[in-house]
């Protein structure tokens, strides 16, 4: 099967109405949540009132913000958009562990909605933490953000969380190479899921005015979030997915509910947003819901579940991967805006009343597929 063929498969035939409203619902580790869609720790879980915000705002269950033994120093400044995505030097809750537990769980609880408490990091720290939050979690998030490289200390946190509590243990990973390793490690120490990725980093932006790095931080540096790293979570999701069973979260760069699709296309079971929700504010969270529902919808799925993993299902069916026609045009599509022309490294792309592709100088390399915003350029794999 070509890949436009796989695509007019996904696609309802003529006069064929698909059912409307695909289910939303997920279950994961027996937690029912009404959406997959879900603030991620950070400033959109920030406190209890923000969660309750995020629960008016659509989110389909609640993560809270990560804390530990003792509140965060957090450097000022600790937040900057910039170009693609978005820089942060915040660390884990700067609110004490007394005040969620006097106050910010209870608000939360409130919502009615699953919650996933964060906390961090190490043995010990969990060993503390997990008695005085049970009785506010459906299940925990660990946060592995500071925990450095070595497996050993994540999976000792991950050992004592388990002992601790009968809840399902979910550990938060950031964007490690070895990433199958490390997802093998912990589902066989016991974690009951993964959620993949925390933001990426070290890195640096630079205010040109004063010289000086945006982030407040002792090194200046911060770390990546946003549309930015989207495709790093998705490798890492991708990756993890085929080597365990358990259930994965799918954050890093999800803005709208495509970005979702491809989450659960990875091999995700649910979705986490943090960066667009700072951005946009806390009605992301069911507007992403409703857009995932309008992509399923129109590609005749019934559930995120017929397209979860669907992207591992397509690859082990392609094989060897071959391209090698040059792209079609669709003239009807096509509106000549030169977008294309303009990028081709291979000067093949020239246009009069209509768009041409030089068959002899076209490398097949995709660019002008990818950047055609009207889908008139199809390559068949
Ligand atoms: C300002 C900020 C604070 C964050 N704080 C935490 C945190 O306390 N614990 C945690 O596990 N991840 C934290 N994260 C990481 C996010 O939960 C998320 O994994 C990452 O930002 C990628 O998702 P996004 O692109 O949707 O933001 C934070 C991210 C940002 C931007």
């Amino acid at each position: 099967m070509t890949l436009s063929n796989a695509r007019e498969c996904l696609h309802p035939p003529a006069g064929l109405e698909y059912p409307k409203m695909a289910d939303l619902k997920v279950n994961i580790c027996g937690i029912e949540f009404a959406n997959p869609i879900l603030p991620a720790a950070g400033p959109p879980s920030k406190d209890g009132e923000m969660l309750l915000a995020a629960a008016r705002g659509g989110a389909g269950g609640l993560v809270t913000k990560t804390i530990s033994v003792n509140p965060a120093e957090v450097p000022r400044p600790c937040m900057a958009e910039i170009r693609g995505g978005f820089l942060n030097t915040e660390l884990w809750s700067e609110i004490p562990k007394e005040r969620w537990l006097e106050t910010e769980y209870k608000l939360a609880r409130q919502a009615g909605l699953p919650v996933i408490v964060g906390l961090g990091y190490s043995a010990e720290q969990i060993r503390e933490l997990v008695p005085l939050v049970k009785p506010y979690a459906d299940a925990l998030e660990l946060s592995t953000h500071y925990v450095g490289r070595d497996i050993s200390p994540i999976l000792n946190a991950l050992g004592e969380a388990k002992n601790a509590c009968d809840l399902p243990v979910f550990m938060k990973l950031s964007p490690h190479s070895n990433i199958q390793e490390i997802a093998i490690a912990l589902e066989e120490g016991g974690a009951d899921g993964l959620v993949m990725i925390n933001s990426f980093g070290p890195c640096l932006s630079i205010d040109l005015e004063t010289g000086l790095p945006l982030m407040g931080s002792k090194d200046g540096f911060g770390w990546l979030s946003g549309a930015a790293i989207k495709p790093l979570a998705l490798r890492c999701v991708y990756q993890a997915a085929r080597v365990v069973k358990i259930p994965i979260f799918g954050v890093g760069g999800v803005c709208n509910g495509r970005d979702a699709a491809e989450m659960f296309m990875a091999g995700a079971s649910g979705v986490q947003v943090c960066t667009e929700a700072i951005l946009r504010g806390p009605n992301v969270y069911g507007k992403i819901a409703k857009e995932l529902n309008a992509f399923l919808d129109s590609h005749g799925y019934t559930s995120v579940n017929d397209i979860k993993g669907l992207t591992i299902r397509r690859m082990a069916e392609r094989g060897a991967p071959k391209a090698e026609n040059s792209p079609a045009v669709d003239d009807e599509r096509c509106s000549l805006c030169g977008q294309c022309e303009m990028s081709c490294p291979y000067g093949a792309i020239s246009k009069d009343d209509k768009l041409h592709i030089d068959e002899e100088k076209c490398f097949v390399c995709g660019l002008c597929v990818s950047r055609c915003k009207r889908s008139a350029l199809t390559l068949a794999q």
